[in-house]
């Protein structure tokens, strides 16, 4: 009896602890009540007038219209929001005012990691801007370009993956590649990301397979996952960073196949043709071809990848 009094009182303890830590780093960062206090959270306007130059990278990216994409994110974004109640009569979700961040994270999770910062009512204003966006109105549509995968994403929400061993986010800070003060006035200081150049950073959203850890898992990009079981082990030596951001000075734009590029490095082809006759029957001599393929993908992944 005494033993399972232990017990119970050290499992107590341990929740006591395990919930206060969670709250504590809850806690951390206040949460946006609408979609412009969110946008003001990750301002990263400043950071154009000292480096134009990956700002204008960025801003030709998918990553600066995360919620917009080609754009056929935003079509299958909003119609994943009126599935909630379409589809899935176990969301819990019958209309936008029943919204909360939880409920968009296995979209949100990589597109607008941010999101989980938002209260439920503005998650509600974010939810009926998408859907606004979809039908046509333009001021929506620009609105919802705005959450997107900015420097402060990547530079900071995104910059340590292995918190128990690195240690939480520092809000005050900008993560790069070094240490030292930074000129920016709101981000004085700069520290060296553990992970910003290696494969893992862009992992965080590139996806290893299912989102298992939703409710309701989702399935989205996997190009991570191919990178590790397949690129690597067939001897495969470079990062994401190499070939989306460092050779031919790609930089911010971080492009795939919409750049010419990229496109020609991803694939070796050779093609073999040989044309001949054949008789198919008496007086009839039908031209024919044996056409050999030979396709090797380059690329550090499985293409098209999705
Ligand atoms: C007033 C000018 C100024 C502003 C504003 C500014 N930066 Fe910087 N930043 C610099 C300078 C100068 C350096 C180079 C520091 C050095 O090399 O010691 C730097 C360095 C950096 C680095 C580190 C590069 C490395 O080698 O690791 C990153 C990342 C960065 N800035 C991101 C940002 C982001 C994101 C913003 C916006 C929130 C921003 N900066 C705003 C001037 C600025
Ligand atoms: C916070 C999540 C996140 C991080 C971190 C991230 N990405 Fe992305 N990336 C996305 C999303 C989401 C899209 C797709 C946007 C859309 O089209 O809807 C995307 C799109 C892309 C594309 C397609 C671009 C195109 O023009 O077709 C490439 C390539 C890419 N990312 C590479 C990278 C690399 C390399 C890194 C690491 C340096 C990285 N990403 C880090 C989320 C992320
Ligand atoms: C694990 C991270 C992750 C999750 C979760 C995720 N996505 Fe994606 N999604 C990406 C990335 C990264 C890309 C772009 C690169 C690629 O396709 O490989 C992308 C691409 C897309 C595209 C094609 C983009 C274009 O511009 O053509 C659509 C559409 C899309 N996502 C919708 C969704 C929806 C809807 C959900 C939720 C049900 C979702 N995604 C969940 C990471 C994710
Ligand atoms: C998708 C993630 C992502 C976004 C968004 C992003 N960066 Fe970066 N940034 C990186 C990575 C990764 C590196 C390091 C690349 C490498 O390995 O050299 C980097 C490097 C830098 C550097 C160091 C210079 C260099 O080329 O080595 C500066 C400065 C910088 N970023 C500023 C910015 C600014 C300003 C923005 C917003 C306009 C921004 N970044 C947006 C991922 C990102
Ligand atoms: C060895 C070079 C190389 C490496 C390493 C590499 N990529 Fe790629 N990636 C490419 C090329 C080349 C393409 C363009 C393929 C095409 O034109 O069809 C591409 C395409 C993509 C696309 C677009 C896929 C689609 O179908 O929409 C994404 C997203 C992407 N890469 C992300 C990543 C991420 C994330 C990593 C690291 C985990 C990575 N890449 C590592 C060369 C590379």
């Amino acid at each position: 009896m005494r033993w399972r009094f232990w017990l119970f009182s050290l499992v107590g303890l341990l929740l006591t602890f395990g919930v206060r830590g969670g709250s504590v780093e809850a806690a951390e960062i206040k949460k946006a009540k609408t979609v412009d206090e969110l946008m003001k959270m990750f301002d990263s306007s400043s950071c154009k007038q000292c480096h134009s130059k990956e700002y204008e990278e960025w801003s030709q990216s998918l990553h600066a219209k995360s919620l917009i994409g080609t754009p056929r994110t935003l079509g299958s974004m909003a119609g994943t929001i009126e599935s909630l109640w379409k589809e899935f009569p176990h969301s819990g979700v019958k209309s936008v005012a029943d919204l909360t961040a939880d409920k968009l994270m296995f979209c949100m999770k990589c597109h607008a990691p941010q999101v989980q910062y938002l209260e439920p009512s503005g998650v509600r204003e974010l939810a009926e801007l998408i859907l606004k966006a979809r039908d046509g109105d333009e001021a929506a549509w620009k609105k919802v370009e705005q959450v997107n995968i900015n420097c402060l994403i990547c530079h900071q929400e995104k910059a340590i993956v292995h918190k128990w061993l690195d240690g939480d986010i520092d809000r005050k800070v900008i993560y790069g590649k070094k240490e030292g003060s930074h000129m920016d006035p709101k981000y004085k200081t700069l520290k060296k990301s553990p992970v910003l150049d290696r494969a893992v950073f862009c992992g965080q959203c590139h996806g290893t397979g299912p989102n298992f850890e939703f409710s309701e898992p989702s399935q989205c990009a996997t190009a991570y996952g191919s990178y590790l079981h397949a690129y690597i082990p067939s001897g495969g030596t470079k990062s994401c960073q190499d070939c989306h951001m460092k050779e031919d000075n790609l930089g911010h734009k971080i492009p795939a196949y919409r750049d010419k590029r990229m496109v020609k490095k991803a694939l070796d082809y050779s093609v073999e043709a040989t044309g001949y006759y054949y008789l198919h029957k008496p007086n009839d001599l039908r031209p024919t071809a044996r056409v050999v393929v030979k396709m090797k993908n380059k690329a550090g992944h499985r293409i098209p990848d999705g």
